[in-house]
């Protein structure tokens, strides 16, 4: 009885798998690329501002503490909803003055309760974290996070 399975049948199938997935992932990763750079990204409202709050954000490892889309840590709540959370749709200025002033009223000093540090930012930082955090609530991000918690 002859061998069916063969030492060759075996290589081709690891080598042809592995050109496969390869050729898979090539195309997964551009598919994504191009999703993120025409769909998900609204380029158009990209300003200075916007990215003027995201250095600050950066600046003060806001990161540590919070996720944005899913991503940081699990210490404080999502932030990449937060604009909407606060009802920036209906109401940008009142999102806007509210989310300063929770930020300037840090730490609360409840008992009991997780706190922020007061990271004493002064108004044109304040406005553009709001302007890095708006704009980040318009990334499509398909309908995540499911709920309101993220
Ligand atoms: C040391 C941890 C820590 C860091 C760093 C931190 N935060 Fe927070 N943040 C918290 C905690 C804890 C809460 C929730 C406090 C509460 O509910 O009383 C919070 C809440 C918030 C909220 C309100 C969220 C909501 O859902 O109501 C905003 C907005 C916010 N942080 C923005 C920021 C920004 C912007 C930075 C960076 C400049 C930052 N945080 C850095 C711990 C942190």
């Amino acid at each position: 009885m002859s061998e069916r399975f063969t030492k060759a049948a075996a290589r081709n199938i690891f080598y042809g798998g592995s050109v496969f997935f390869f050729v898979l992932f090539v195309a997964l990763t551009v598919h994504s690329h191009v999703f993120i750079v025409n769909t998900s990204s609204n380029s158009d409202t990209l300003n200075a501002n916007v990215a003027r709050g995201k250095h600050v954000w950066e600046k003060n490892a806001c990161i540590n503490c919070h996720t944005l889309l899913g991503e940081g840590a699990y210490f404080a709540p999502e932030l990449g909803n937060v604009w909407v959370r606060y009802g920036g749709r209906d109401d940008a200025k009142g999102a806007r003055d509210t989310l300063i002033a929770w930020m300037q009223s840090q730490p609360s000093g409840v008992e009991g309760r997780r706190q922020m540090p007061d990271f004493k930012l002064n108004d044109q930082e304040l406005n553009d974290l709001v302007d890095f955090l708006e704009w980040v609530s318009r990334i499509d991000t398909q309908g995540w996070p499911p709920n309101d918690a993220g």
